[in-house]
């Protein structure tokens, strides 16, 4: 397993561009099953999930492969609706194949997902949607297998606004007789990138973005080609490492829009920030200054998947924060790696109490889920001094050429096989 050695201190100057967005590419790889046509994903970003996501598409029958920065995908292969455990347990989004296969097999077997290790994540409201859409499930031996001769419309109200169960069902409904709403749907930005998709396939969906997203069933959808929007969650990582460490950085591709909350709480830490069409630019020269508090909402809130790195943001600031994470039980499993480089930080129930120290100093760390491994990269980039991060595994689930990009805004940091 490789690791990174860092050594830590460099301001951060320069430009980065942005990759597209895992969370929108896992769905649209899903939803190419649907597909009766060639699907081509431009500018795919190439991470250890997509290609992990190609992997079961190719076990299904699917032709998935990489055509230079795009992935061509040609569906009409496929005959088998069975995804077996080693390739559900590497990839919780595997469960978006749930929807899809019973579209288009009437059935569907999917040992339970696996992904990172950071919280129960129950996969309830993907089945229960399903089963009000007609699909009978039972639950063996770790496999879910579903069954349906017909999917019907049919209104679902989720309990709670589900990122994965709003996509799952969306994917289920386009091919369903008749109408189906979700109610109280989750309306993150990739659920929008979603809709688009779909419809240029030829599914009939509208309110992805709202909470209430209404699918027409179609009897069947083409093929497309599909430029997925830009990763929110990688540029607020780039943000935040130039909030660390300092400088002056651009990040390309990205609309502010995207991640106003993380934008509102950079600029109470004292960083300037420029947008300007698809470039925010941040600046910091002065010490960083405390916000009192950031809470993990759904979209638009502040999202969970940049909590970890804020979290190491936090720890140099001028002063406390108490960082809450509301969406999944186990996200601070880093904190005690941040520890071993100087942090101030003591985690009860869901709460991080987080008192500003001056600066992380070097250490060696064990990256443990991939938002974590991300915080433990931009504290080493920040420390004084040289540090390891191990086991690169996770960042590489979800960081394209991580370590390229870092270095060409003048980090100090190589790559090397353990
Ligand atoms: C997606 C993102 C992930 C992000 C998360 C929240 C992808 C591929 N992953 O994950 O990066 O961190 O949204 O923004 O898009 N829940 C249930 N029952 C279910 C499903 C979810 O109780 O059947 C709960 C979860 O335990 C969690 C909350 O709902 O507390 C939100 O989870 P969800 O939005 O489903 O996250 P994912 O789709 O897994």
């Amino acid at each position: 397993m490789d690791k990174y050695i860092v050594n830590g201190g460099n301001k951060l100057y320069g430009e980065v561009c942005v990759q597209a967005a895992k969370n929108s590419v896992l769905p649209v790889l899903a939803a190419s099953v649907l597909a009766e046509k060639e699907v081509r994903v431009a500018g795919a970003p190439r991470i250890s999930d997509v290609k992990n996501m190609m992997k079961i598409l190719s076990c299904l029958g699917c032709r998935a492969e990489y055509d230079g920065d795009d992935i061509f995908i040609d569906p009409s292969p496929a005959r088998c609706w069975e995804i077996p455990r080693a390739l559900a347990h590497v990839l919780r989004s595997s469960v978006f194949l749930l929807g899809p296969l019973v579209a288009r097999f009437g059935r569907a077997r999917i040992a339970y997902p696996g992904g990172c290790d950071i919280g129960l994540r129950p996969v309830d409201l993907h089945l229960n949607g399903l089963k009000r859409l007609g699909v009978t499930i039972t639950e063996s031996n770790g496999y879910i297998l579903c069954g349906c001769k017909k999917l019907v419309g049919n209104e679902i109200m989720l309990d709670c606004p589900s990122v994965g169960a709003t996509e799952n069902i969306m994917l289920a409904a386009v091919k369903a007789e008749g109408e189906t709403v979700i109610k109280n749907a989750a309306r993150e930005p990739e659920i929008e990138d979603l809709q688009k998709f779909l419809n240029l396939l030829g599914a009939k969906v509208r309110g992805a973005g709202s909470g209430t997203i209404v699918i027409d069933g179609v009897r069947s959808l083409g093929g497309a080609t599909f430029r997925p929007m830009a990763d929110r969650i990688e540029a607020g990582t780039f943000l935040i490492a130039a909030a660390m460490c300092g400088g002056d950085v651009s990040v390309n591709g990205i609309s502010g829009e995207n991640i106003s909350s993380l934008l509102h709480k950079l600029r109470e830490n004292g960083c300037k920030i420029d947008i300007k069409n698809d470039k925010i630019n941040i600046k910091r020269e002065g010490r960083l200054v405390s916000v009192k508090s950031v809470e993990t909402q759904p979209y638009p809130g502040f999202p969970t998947d940049l909590q970890a790195q804020m979290t190491a943001l936090c720890c140099i600031c001028s002063g406390q924060s108490i960082v809450t994470e509301n969406l999944f039980e186990t996200r601070f499993k880093y904190v005690p790696e941040l520890r071993k480089m100087g942090a101030d930080v003591t985690v009860v129930d869901r709460n991080a109490f987080v008192r500003g120290v001056d600066r992380f100093t070097g250490a060696t760390v064990v990256a443990c889920d991939l938002r974590g491994g991300a915080a433990l990269v931009l504290a080493a980039l920040s420390a004084e001094g040289r540090s390891e991060v191990l086991d690169l595994s996770h960042i590489d689930r979800g960081y394209g050429d991580f370590e390229y990009k870092l270095r060409s805004l003048g980090a100090d940091i190589v790559r090397v096989a353990v």
